[in-house]
């Protein structure tokens, strides 16, 4: 490859946009049920929360994260553990009240440190008021606030697509004689985002928790926000499947039911709101392919998701082809001025250390944190929390759909309880003996210190925190190798991913040496690029 193009700064200059707080960001996910328990009910809570912020950022025991993203702390009958909302302007009472809440927000911001809530706009809880009110009787004002339809003439459902968690969407109201849809659990009936009145409704949650401080939403579940009004069936799925649940037993492609065209004018609906406060972001979910992902993003119009979850590397194998891929697609596709956001754990899907194995923690952390974007880390993961067994999760679980094994507490010192609480956890601990905060604080070489020194070094490097992406390929066949660069900044990162040493090829590199910047082993001072080495799982930034 020719390596010219590299030091023409007119292509790789980056200009820094301080109102873009996001760029590069280090984000941290707490689900808050595990995060830390202040009163004893074996539940975390927001005091909880409060008295961990040290761990987050402000001191120099801290991660350094940007901003904190706490999963749904709203009053919630947990049919889906808080993604099943009962009141969208009030805080559960086992985290706390709306007083802790600000208190909070304003322990968060003196640290300089941001909060993100969870906005779940596509569906309620079955107990929430609304529809409560809407399934009273088919002429209730609330009533087209949520989707119903009449059974099809044999009597069935009014079409065929499945839920994401399994069944159908359709379920049978006895009492006023309809279906009503539901894209999740049946106790999570689907909001009509095509009335206007829901769109203005969730309009004033959003501004009820911004005019409290908060920084910016993740915003649920955002493909299912719109449906066909036709009610179409889905086609058999002739796709790999793309949305984990949906469409997978009977091979359905969810066509008509999800990822409509029109959800475009949801999100832009969303963001216009948030635009009404400044400085405030909003990150997208939507289990949907990336070239159809990165239209969330507004195709650079500034008018959709400031970020959205890419979860590629997330359903990514341990596999170069596949790491590479990912990550390839990702940079191709992202318009120029959005930054990819990826996340290689969270609530809902098996930890990174139990799908790829401990031994992979290190390389991945170095990866998930040197890639152009903004990295999202789940609780745990940061001292390697794997899943749980499932010998020792509750039988029934909790959560229905199977996700409790990556929902258990943190594992903040040995004692019993974890330093999580001094009750009965509600989620058994995993192994808080061996891996816990506490033992990793006081050993430099801790997977701890690692994610501590690699956010500092994207906060030190405005190559890492905003830089172009450019892979090199061929450096050898299992080192993922980019350089990243902003301005006159250029960082080479190299990771092995493989379980044996690799002699690198960096003949493509302009620069016969660099600089550790940062490493996930004890390398440091000038390497000379002539003749490197990288040990199994070794990850090195070098400042060229
Ligand atoms: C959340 C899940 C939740 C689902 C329905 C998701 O994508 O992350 O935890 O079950 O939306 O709200």
């Amino acid at each position: 490859m020719s390596t010219a193009g590299l030091t023409s700064l007119e292509l790789f200059r980056v200009t820094p946009k301080p109102d873009r707080w996001w760029d590069g960001a280090a984000i941290y996910q707490v689900y808050p049920r595990s995060f830390a328990d202040a009163d004893g009910d074996g539940v975390g809570d927001l005091a909880g929360i409060a008295n961990r912020l040290d761990h987050l950022a402000g001191s120099d025991r801290s991660l350094g994260v940007d901003a904190l993203w706490l999963s749904p702390i709203y009053p919630s009958p947990l049919y889906d553990f808080g993604y099943d909302i009962s009141d969208y302007t009030d805080i559960a009472p086992e985290y706390g009240t709306l007083d802790d809440f600000d208190a909070l927000v304003e322990a968060c911001h003196a640290r300089d440190l941001r909060l993100l809530m969870d906005l779940v706009p596509c569906h309620t809880s079955i107990e929430h008021p609304w529809f409560v009110e809407a399934r009273s009787s088919r002429d209730n004002p609330k009533r087209d606030w949520y989707i119903w339809a009449d059974p099809e003439h044999d009597g069935g459902a009014p079409s065929n697509w499945e839920a994401a968690f399994g069944g159908s969407t359709w379920e049978w109201d006895e009492a006023t004689g309809q279906f009503y849809l539901h894209s999740f659990y049946p106790e999570q009936p689907d909001l009509n985002w095509r009335n206007p009145a829901v769109a203005e409704a969730m309009a004033d949650v959003m501004r009820f928790w911004f005019r409290r401080g908060v920084d910016g939403f993740r915003v649920d579940a955002i493909f299912a926000a719109i449906k066909d009004a036709l009610l179409r069936d889905n086609p058999p799925d002739r796709r790999p499947h793309v949305i984990p649940g949906i469409g997978g037993e009977a091979g359905q492609d969810p066509l008509w039911s999800m990822n409509r065209p029109d959800v475009h004018d949801v999100i832009r609906h969303l963001r216009a709101v948030a635009d009404e406060f400044p400085g405030r972001v909003l990150v997208g979910e939507a289990y949907v392919p990336m070239e159809e992902l990165v239209s969330y993003l507004g195709n650079g119009r500034g008018d959709e998701f400031h970020l959205a979850f890419n979860f590629e590397l997330l359903r990514s194998p341990w596999e170069h082809r596949h790491l590479t891929l990912a990550i390839e697609r990702s940079e191709a596709l992202h318009p120029p001025d959005v930054q990819p956001t990826y996340a290689i754990s969270n609530h809902d899907n098996p930890r990174h250390a139990t799908r790829w194995g401990s031994e992979r923690a290190r390389a991945a952390a170095f990866l998930l944190l040197t890639l152009r974007g903004v990295a999202v880390l789940y609780a745990g993961e940061e001292i390697g929390m794997i899943d749980a067994p499932e010998r020792i999760l509750p039988d029934p679980p909790f959560d229905r759909a199977g996700r409790d094994a990556c929902r258990t507490p943190m594992q903040w010192n040995a004692e019993p309880g974890g330093g999580f609480t001094n009750g009965d956890p509600w989620l058994p601990l995993v192994d808080h003996e061996s891996r816990n905060v506490a033992d990793q604080s006081g050993d430099p070489d801790s997977l701890l210190h690692l994610y501590r020194r690699l956010i500092k070094a994207r906060h030190e490097s405005p190559a890492l925190a905003r830089g172009h992406h450019r892979s090199f390929f061929d450096v050898a066949p299992e080192v993922l190798c980019y350089l990243r660069q902003a301005d006159d900044q250029r960082v080479l990162c190299l990771v092995n991913i493989g379980d044996t040493a690799a002699d690198c090829d960096l003949s493509a590199v302009a620069a016969d040496a660099g600089e550790v910047l940062v490493a996930t082993s004890d390398r440091s001072g000038r390497v000379s690029l002539g003749d490197l080495v990288l040990g199994p799982g070794e990850g090195v930034a070098l400042r060229l």
